[in-house]
């Protein structure tokens, strides 16, 4: 028995399913996991079965990968497991080329993210939400982002944790999801998350009769007072957070032709009700909903994976989903852009651009 209290068989075991993993030896696997072995031992490099598998590929041997991963998967192997170098198993696929294994660790993660979600979901129902108290980052907390202190810098809004909130380099994007969302004047428009007034200066210039903005942070609304928002003709501020000025609109009977939603410290599941609270009664039959696709974009795997579990929910929710490709600017990764941030929160090469429409 070694000092960690893993016995040494545990040990050899381990190596031998690791081995048997990175020879593709599906025949010799199947008997290890049988008797007892577990799909998602780790050698002391954080190594798992499926690094292992996906490490010895190369586009010649793909298919013996696909079924070693396959064999791994059924038997519960995780998909998001990093080693030594920040990897996922999938990460390793995407860099090795490995494209037919790559879309399989995006299925395992997709399976993997919707179950997560639904149990996510059966818990909130219980009311039984748990809060790591102990971290203090804002952006993990809507109300504690919402009470936080933001700095307008000069093409940069960062929150008091030094998250970057909204930065210019995202202006195309804006102005693409502005112009996919009214592609004609005279439409009524409205945008939740003021941030740096990117998009709806792009909304204003496209002469929407009637444009709401839906905004939370007191600082925000400062900006908005101070740069001229509430003398605009045809514009509404609603002050507060859009789970409460939502049905405040609703009750009014708004009705819309372009939703846009780009909020901060917001998980996937208040995406999620903002659509079923949100876009289903606010929108118009014949409307377009734009939404800002950044989940996971600082990992090509969970982007996809994000993309995905995205596509299939709004599905559900009864929307169509097309998707426009546009690449980031050039030399931003890495760039001075980021100084004075905690992490870059984009570090992939392509936005993917919904717009959403109701199925018909
Ligand atoms: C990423 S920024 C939006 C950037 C904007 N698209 C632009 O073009 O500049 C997010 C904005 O959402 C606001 N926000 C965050 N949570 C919100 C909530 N629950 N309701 C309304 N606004 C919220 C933030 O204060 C912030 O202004």
């Amino acid at each position: 028995m070694s000092s960690t209290g893993i016995s040494d068989e545990d040990i050899l075991l381990a190596q031998r399913i690791i081995s048997a993993a990175s020879r593709h030896d599906t025949e010799a696997l199947k008997i290890l996991l049988k008797s007892g072995g577990s799909a998602n031992v780790r050698d002391d490099t954080r190594t798992t079965p499926l690094h292992a598998a996906i490490a010895a590929g190369t586009k010649e041997n793909e298919k013996k990968v696909v079924d070693t991963v396959g064999l791994l998967l059924q038997h519960g192997a995780i998909w998001n497991d990093t080693d030594k170098r920040d990897e996922t198993p999938g990460c390793i696929a995407l860099r090795l080329g490995l494209q037919e294994v790559y879309s399989q660790m995006v299925e395992a993660g997709v399976r993997a993210e919707l179950l997560f979600n639904a149990l996510g979901s059966i818990e909130r129902d219980m009311e039984d939400v748990e809060y790591d108290e102990e971290d203090d980052d804002v952006e993990l907390d809507n109300s504690s982002y919402l009470n936080s202190t933001l700095r307008y810098r000069k093409d940069i809004l960062l929150d008091s944790s030094n998250n970057a909130v909204m930065m210019s380099w995202e202006t195309e994007i804006m102005t693409r999801h502005a112009e996919t969302l009214l592609p004609k004047p005279g439409l009524r428009a409205m945008n939740v998350g003021h941030g740096m007034g990117i998009v709806d200066g792009q909304i204003q210039l496209r002469g929407p009769a009637e444009h709401h903005i839906i905004e939370a942070h007191p600082q925000v609304l400062q900006r908005l007072r101070e740069t001229g928002w509430y003398d605009k003709p045809n514009v509404t501020i609603w002050e507060g957070r859009w789970q409460d000025m939502v049905p405040k609109m609703v009750e009014k009977g708004v009705v819309l032709d372009a939703i846009y939603y780009d909020t901060f410290a917001e998980d996937y599941a208040a995406y999620k009700a903002f659509v079923e609270e949100g876009v289903i009664p606010l929108l118009d039959n014949d409307g377009k909903f734009g939404w800002y696709n950044g989940l996971g974009a600082d990992r090509q795997i969970c982007y996809d994976i994000y993309t995905k579990v995205a596509e299939m929910d709004l599905y559900e929710f009864g929307f169509d989903t097309t998707w426009e490709d546009i690449p980031v600017p050039a030399g931003l990764h890495g760039s001075a852009e980021w100084e004075g941030t905690v992490r870059p929160y984009w570090t992939i090469d392509v936005y993917r651009l919904p717009i959403n429409t109701f199925i018909k």
